[in-house]
């Protein structure tokens, strides 16, 4: 695989209920730089955080390679929109932004 579109890895589908019928792509840098700044737990917590609060949304949750934006990581990309230096502090905003 080459080029930023191809990747992306599958590693969880989470789909969490009902009447949403679009679908939000959350895609985690696990490139070494973001995976080190903590994206690995941002992974962690969203996960718990998206079963605790049992959101009515469907979506897919994807590990994603480098995409040489190191100095702004660790990165998370909902859709079209993108996180930067993402704490979990962010969490709630992050998840808003999936539920609206
Ligand atoms: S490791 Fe995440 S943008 Fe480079």
């Amino acid at each position: 695989m080459t080029g930023k579109k191809n990747s992306c890895i599958q590693f969880v589908i989470l789909i969490t209920i009902k009447k949403k019928t679009k679908m939000t792509i959350v895609k985690i840098c696990l490139g070494s730089s973001c995976f080190a700044r903590g994206n690995n737990q941002i992974l962690t917590l969203l996960k718990q955080e998206i079963e605790a609060k049992k959101l009515n949304a469907m979506l897919e949750i994807v590990g994603c390679r480098c995409s040489n934006l190191c100095a702004d990581g660790p990165n998370v990309f909902v859709d079209e929109k993108k996180y930067t230096h993402v704490t979990a502090q962010d969490i709630p905003s992050i998840l808003e932004s999936i539920h609206g």
